[in-house]
């Protein structure tokens, strides 16, 4: 940690790539689609753009303002700003923690799908089928996952993550023109059902992108403003203290406003993206049945995708899965670094020892998550009306109760505990306007403690 404040992030651009690096990960690639399709396409697209513009811009501001603002990490800087609202550094340590237990195992999932490509396998993998089989069996999920945690542990142990993350940046750009390709092909899918029912990529892409507001009632549009709210928050990493941290590396030259936009249109931009190469691919191969899969949507789209480019199947479905597990490493590495270091400090030890023992605690925790697939099946009916295993209740602790009460909490300190002008002039500190200031303002005063209330309380279900 000190060693990382004392070099900081050399200029805005450094800082925008390395943040973006941790914001960008599996919940671009694999949550983003998956709970766009489940909510019916258009209609959570459109509610997530408000949410990014509004929700995302007052919630990123924060938490990048009080970092940099601090120079604290999360478990302290809460505690600077009002000395008992301390409780709230601890409680978002939480969040990451249990991030962690799952985000392994899709990690490993990922790595499977390289396997499953490199050993040829990918016309098997496009069967229906193929992926529950995969993850219901005993043991092959726990061993990818292990793979992908060992190799997340290593990196956080032995401190390279600059160089991972440095590594990923000459990756990202790949990645995105891949993801960009993808969608365009998917476009010119045609699939015809046995009945005669013919589908194609474009009426796909209006699925995904035309919102469909026949039949909404409160019920269903709450549930997919609490999809999409989660989604912002696992997405842009906050409400969860890693971007206090980031914060913390800015120089204050740096025009803040300016570096959150990018952020948040780069990751939005790759969500977008993502959602338009897996949902018009469903649409065309399952129906708007196929759109429910929920967290395989990703793994059970992409191969049948591959499948229908022929002969180049087997190189890019490689090259595709290598380049989303370095996303999605880049991710898993921010978030045990987080973990990390905050232990580092609780408990006056070194990263030597810590890595070692929040990898061997993660394993454990992400074996369980594995065997809620099989040996610890069971299905679970969420608040929010979604049906789910164990993977799926500590997505939703996280990300659906956790965050927004995390949120609110920060709303009320920020708001009108330290007033909004404390976050303002640190966003002009370095000379440049603040534009959104009186949104600002606005949002973390009323408009936000008061959604979130409405949402904090569907999550738990009282509403
Ligand atoms: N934002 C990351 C993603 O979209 O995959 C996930 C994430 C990264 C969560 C870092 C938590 C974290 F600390």
């Amino acid at each position: 940690m000190e060693n990382k404040k004392k070099s900081g992030f050399s200029g805005s651009i450094g800082f925008v790539l390395s943040a973006a690096g941790s914001a960008v990960g599996v919940g671009n690639i694999w949550r983003f689609p998956y709970l766009a399709a489940q909510d019916g396409g258009g209609l959570f697209i459109l509610v997530y753009l408000i949410l990014v513009l509004t929700f995302g811009f007052t919630l990123l501001t924060t938490d990048i303002a009080i970092g940099r603002r601090t120079q604290k990490n999360p478990m302290k800087a809460f505690a600077s700003l009002h000395p008992k609202w301390d409780f709230l550094g601890k409680l978002t340590f939480l969040v990451p923690a249990i991030i962690m237990t799952y985000y392994s195992v899709i990690g490993g999932w990922i790595l499977k799908y390289i396997a499953v490509f490199l050993t040829g396998q990918g016309v098997a993998a496009a069967q229906n089928g193929y992926f529950d089989s995969f993850i219901s069996a005993p043991v092959a999920p726990v061993v990818f996952m292990l793979a992908f945690l060992a190799v997340t542990a290593f990196i956080v142990y032995s401190g390279v993550e600059k160089g991972v993350e440095r590594f990923s940046k000459l990756v990202m750009p790949g990645l995105l023109v891949m993801i960009l390709g993808i969608s365009i092909f998917s476009l010119t899918l045609r699939h015809t059902d046995a009945d005669g029912t013919v589908r194609t990529g474009l009426q796909g892409m209006a699925v995904y992108l035309i919102p469909d507001f026949s039949g909404l009632t409160l019920g269903r549009f709450l549930k997919i403003l609490l999809d999409a709210m989660s989604q912002l928050f696992f997405s842009l990493s906050v409400a969860m203290g890693i971007m206090i941290t980031y914060g913390t590396y800015v120089d204050k030259n740096v025009n803040l406003s300016h570096a959150i936009s990018q952020i948040e249109i780069f990751d939005t931009g790759v969500a977008l993206l993502a959602g338009a190469m897996i949902i018009p691919a469903i649409y065309v191969f399952s129906g708007t049945e196929g759109m429910t899969s929920g967290p395989g949507l990703m793994f059970v789209s992409l191969p049948k995708v591959f499948q229908a480019m022929g002969s180049l199947c087997t190189v890019l479905g490689v090259v595709f899965f290598v380049m989303v597990a370095l996303a999605a490493l880049t991710s898993s590495v921010s978030i045990m670094e987080t973990l990390v270091a905050s232990c580092m400090e609780m408990f006056h030890t070194t990263r030597k020892k810590m890595s070692l023992l929040i990898g061997l605690l993660s394993a454990g925790a992400s074996t369980l998550i594995c065997m809620g697939y099989n040996v610890l099946y069971f299905k679970v009916t969420l608040p929010n009306g979604t049906v789910g295993q164990l993977l799926d209740v500590m997505d939703y602790v996280s990300n659906s109760f956790l965050m927004p009460l995390i949120s609110l909490l920060t709303c009320i300190l920020v708001g009108w505990v330290i007033k909004p002008r404390w976050i303002a002039e640190e966003m002009e500190s370095s000379g440049h306007i603040f534009r959104r200031k009186r949104m600002y303002g606005f949002m973390i005063r009323y408009a936000a403690p008061v959604i979130l209330v409405i949402l904090f309380l569907q999550s738990t279900g009282i509403l």
